[in-house]
């Protein structure tokens, strides 16, 4: 059975998500990550630039009798501003689907918030779904790329990708702290 990249992110992300866990999504949307992680942790906030991904998501969660969500209608590049000890950060690349494509993520933008989120003691997990499939996502694809090569020793830094279709699907890229016993065991630089 094919999995969608959307499902092994969840999968893979499932042994970080505790009942007393924070959790942020970076890229709310349509509401359906944050609905996956609020119903997991004890709470999330949710950034978004669009109103219209916030109305969608609050309808969403709302259907779903979720209310231990915080929508943050702003950029998620001031998540430095977050007072909060979260452990997860998930990033959903790209533009909401079913409204404007011109609005869509950016890789100094994003960049920016993944250098933040790895400044965060608490940070545990962080996954970002990449999609190279429109010329603003190819370009933030490969910029990501040349950025997650040089994350710090302390960070495990994975790519999962279909490599045997003719069509551009998206990637997860998952950044991972290091234990203390997996640092000891390696050089890092
Ligand atoms: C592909 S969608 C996310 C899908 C979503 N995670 C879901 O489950 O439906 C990407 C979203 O990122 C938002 N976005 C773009 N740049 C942003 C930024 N700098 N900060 C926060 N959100 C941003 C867009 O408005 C769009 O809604």
């Amino acid at each position: 059975m094919m999995r969608s990249i959307t499902y092994l992110t969840h999968l893979l992300l499932s042994d970080y998500l505790k009942s007393d866990a924070i959790a942020v999504d970076m890229t709310l949307g349509n509401g359906y990550d944050t609905l996956f992680l609020a119903s997991r942790v004890k709470h999330v906030f949710a950034y978004d630039i669009q109103e219209i991904a916030i109305n969608n998501s609050k309808k969403l969660l709302s259907e779903n009798k979720i209310n231990n969500v915080t929508f943050i209608n702003d950029t998620n590049e001031n998540i430095d501003m977050l007072n909060q000890k979260y452990s997860i950060a998930m990033f959903n690349l790209g533009y909401l689907p079913g409204a404007n494509k011109n609005i869509t993520t950016n890789s100094n933008a994003t960049i920016n918030a993944i250098k933040k989120v790895l400044r965060n003691p608490f940070l545990e997990v962080v996954s970002i779904v990449v999609y190279e499939g429109h010329p603003q996502g190819l370009k933030e694809s490969e910029e990501i790329q040349n950025f997650i090569k040089n994350i710090s020793g302390n960070f495990n830094v994975k790519i999962l990708k279909n490599i045997n279709t003719k069509r551009i699907s998206p990637y997860l890229v998952l950044i991972e702290r290091r234990k203390t016993h997996e640092k000891n065991s390696i050089n890092i630089s």
